[in-house]
C-alpha cells in the first residue's frame, strides 16, 4: 500500500488490478520515454494491425461503461454515428466539476499519454477524424501536462499523418475551458467549442452522436472511459470482463471525500467492491475520522441522492445502487459523520448548483436560486415551518413527483425513475433539489430544529402559538 507524494489524494493498493492508475506509481509517470518504457502506445500498435470494425468489437465485447455519469457504453456510442457523414469528431470532456469528483483531473496529470493513446484508439475504431480535448480553466497542470504530452506524441509519430506508418490519421486539439461546471454537460461542452456561452442545447431531437460539433456526428466521452481502451487493446475483452461483474465489468475510479481517516482516489473493481469495503476497508478509507459514527454518504458526486448507513452494503454496481434511488454517477463519494450540520451541508451543495445554473430554463434559474435562499433562511434559524414545504413545492416545480427516496432499515427501496422527470433542460435544475430533498426527507428533524418559535398574536382576541 503506497501513497506518492507527486500524486496527492491518490492512493494505490498494489493488490488490485490496475487498469488506469498503473503509472501512478512513477514520479515521471507523465513523461513519454516512461509512458514507452511500461508498454506505453503498445495499445495503438495492436489497434492498428486489426481493421476498425474489429477493435470496435472488442471495445463493445468489453462493455466499457462511460465514466462520466451515465454509464453508457462506449462501444455502442461510437456505433450510433450516421452512415456516410463526414468529418466526425471525437470530444473528449475534461471538464470534471461535480462536487467531490476529482479523478480525471490524476489521470491527466499523472498519465497524459494513456488519456490521448485512448483518444486515437476510439478515432480508429469509430472512424473519427479530429480530437477536441476539452480540459477545464482551473486545471493548470493538467492542461500543461497534456500540452506537453501532445507535443512529445506528435513529434513521435503517434499523432498526426499516416500514424505509425499506417493509412490512419487524425490531429488532437487541446482546449482549456473557463471553468464552468454545467459545460461538464455535453451538449454545452460542445457550444463552447464552437466559442458559443456554454449553454446545453434541448436533445431530443439532437443527439452529438448524430448532430453535434458544428452540425457533425460527434462522440463526446470521459477521460476515464478512454484512458481504459490502452489497456483492453493489450489485453483483451475476455480479460477486461473477468474483473468486475457481467454488467459492471472493469474497474473504475473512485474519489473519496470528507470525514473518512484516508479520503484519496482509488482505482477499485467494479460491481463487487461495496461502500463499506471503500469507507471501512483497510486498503481504502480506513473508516470514519476520529472513531465517530457514520450519518450519511452521497454515493455519486453532489448531484447524487443520498444514502445512509444501512446502505453501505451496496456494491458499486449502477442497477443495484439506482434501485436502492441513487447513482453511482461520476464517481465520487463524500462521507459525512454524525457531526454534520445536515441542513448546511445542504445549502453547499444546492448553493453550488444555483450559482452554476446558465439560466437557460426558468425552473432551474429561478427555482435553483429560490431554494437557495430559503435554505439560506432555515441554515441561519430564521425559517419557519411554511419554508420546509416550499422547498419542497419548489423542487417539484424541477423535478415533478419527485423521486421516492430509500429509507432506513432497507424499508421502501423503490426504482427511481433514472433519468429523473424534470422541466428542465439538464440535470443542473434537479442536481440543485436533490441534496435538499435528501436532506429533508432523512433529517427532517434537523431542519424542524433550525425553525424560528415565534408567538403570533391573532387579530381577535387571545394569543395561540405557533411554530409557522
Ligand atoms: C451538468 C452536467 C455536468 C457534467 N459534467 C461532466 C464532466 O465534468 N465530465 C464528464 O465526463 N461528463 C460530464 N457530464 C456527462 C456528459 O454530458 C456526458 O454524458 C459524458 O461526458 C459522456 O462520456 P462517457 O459516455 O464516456 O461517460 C455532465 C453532465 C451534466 C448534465
Ligand atoms: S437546467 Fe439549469 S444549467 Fe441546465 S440548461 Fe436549464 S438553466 Fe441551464
Amino acid at each position: 500500500m503506497s501513497s506518492y507524494p507527486w500524486a496527492p489524494g491518490f492512493i494505490d493498493d498494489a493488490h488490485r488490478p490496475r487498469i488506469v492508475t498503473s503509472r501512478f506509481q512513477y514520479e515521471d509517470g507523465y513523461t513519454l520515454e516512461r509512458y514507452l518504457a511500461t508498454g506505453g502506445y503498445a495499445g495503438l500498435r495492436s489497434a492498428l494491425s486489426r481493421t476498425s470494425a474489429q477493435v470496435l468489437d472488442e471495445v463493445k465485447a468489453a462493455t466499457v461503461l462511460g465514466r462520466g455519469g451515465a454509464g453508457f457504453p462506449a462501444g455502442t456510442k461510437w456505433g450510433l454515428t450516421p452512415a456516410g457523414v463526414w468529418p466526425r469528431y471525437l470530444v473528449v470532456n475534461g471538464d470534471e466539476s461535480e462536487p467531490g469528483t476529482y479523478k480525471d483531473r490524476l489521470l491527466m496529470e499523472r498519465d497524459p499519454h494513456q488519456l490521448i493513446e485512448g483518444c486515437l484508439i476510439a478515432c480508429y475504431a469509430a472512424g473519427l477524424s479530429q480530437c477536441f480535448l476539452y480540459i477545464r480553466g482551473e486545471m493548470a497542470l493538467a492542461q500543461e501536462r497534456v500540452a506537453t504530452a501532445l507535443n512529445e506524441a506528435y513529434a513521435a509519430g503517434y499523432i498526426g499523418r499516416s500514424i505509425l506508418g499506417s493509412h490512419f490519421s487524425v490531429d488532437i486539439v487541446l482546449h482549456w475551458g473557463a471553468g464552468a461546471y454545467v459545460v461538464g454537460e455535453e451538449t454545452a461542452l460542445i457550444e463552447s467549442l464552437e466559442g458559443n456561452r456554454g449553454m446545453p442545447r434541448l436533445k431530443p431531437p439532437y443527439f452529438p452522436a448524430a448532430v453535434g460539433l458544428y452540425g457533425k456526428p460527434t462522440i463526446v466521452n470521459n477521460v476515464e472511459t478512454l484512458a481504459n481502451l490502452p489497456w483492453l487493446l493489450t489485453h483483451s475483452a475476455a480479460e477486461y470482463t473477468a474483473i468486475g461483474t457481467e454488467t459492471s465489468p472493469g474497474t473504475r475510479m473512485v474519489a473519496v471525500s470528507g470525514h473518512v481517516r484516508r479520503p484519496g482516489v482509488y482505482e477499485i473493481i467494479n460491481g463487487t467492491t461495496t461502500f463499506r469495503d471503500l469507507l471501512y476497508g483497510d486498503e481504502f478509507c480506513q473508516g470514519i475520522r476520529g472513531g465517530r459514527q457514520l450519518k450519511a454518504f452521497v454515493p455519486g458526486g453532489g448531484s447524487a441522492p443520498w444514502f445512509l448507513p444501512d446502505q453501505l452494503d451496496l456494491p458499486f454496481e449502477a442497477k443495484v445502487v439506482s434501485a436502492a434511488g441513487s447513482m453511482l454517477g461520476s464517481g465520487a463519494v463524500i462521507v459525512m459523520d454524525e457531526t454534520t450540520d445536515i441542513p448546511a451541508a445542504a445549502l453547499t451543495l444546492t448553493r453550488f448548483y444555483a450559482h452554476e445554473s446558465c439560466g437557460k430554463c426558468v425552473p432551474c434559474r429561478e427555482g435553483a436560486t429560490w431554494l437557495e435562499r430559503i435554505l439560506e433562511r432555515v441554515v441561519a434559524g430564521r425559517g419557519t415551518a411554511r419554508d420546509l414545504d416550499q422547498l419542497l413545492e419548489v423542487g417539484a416545480t424541477i423535478c415533478p413527483g419527485a423521486f421516492p427516496h430509500a429509507s432506513s432499515a432497507g424499508q421502501g427501496i423503490e426504482a427511481v425513475p433514472f433519468p429523473y422527470r424534470m422541466t428542465t433542460i439538464c440535470f443542473v435544475g434537479p442536481s440543485a433539489y436533490v441534496p435538499v430533498h435528501s436532506a429533508l426527507t432523512l433529517f427532517r428533524d434537523e431542519f424542524e430544529a433550525r425553525l424560528i418559535k415565534r408567538k403570533l398574536i391573532p387579530v381577535s382576541a387571545g394569543v395561540a402559538d405557533d411554530h409557522g
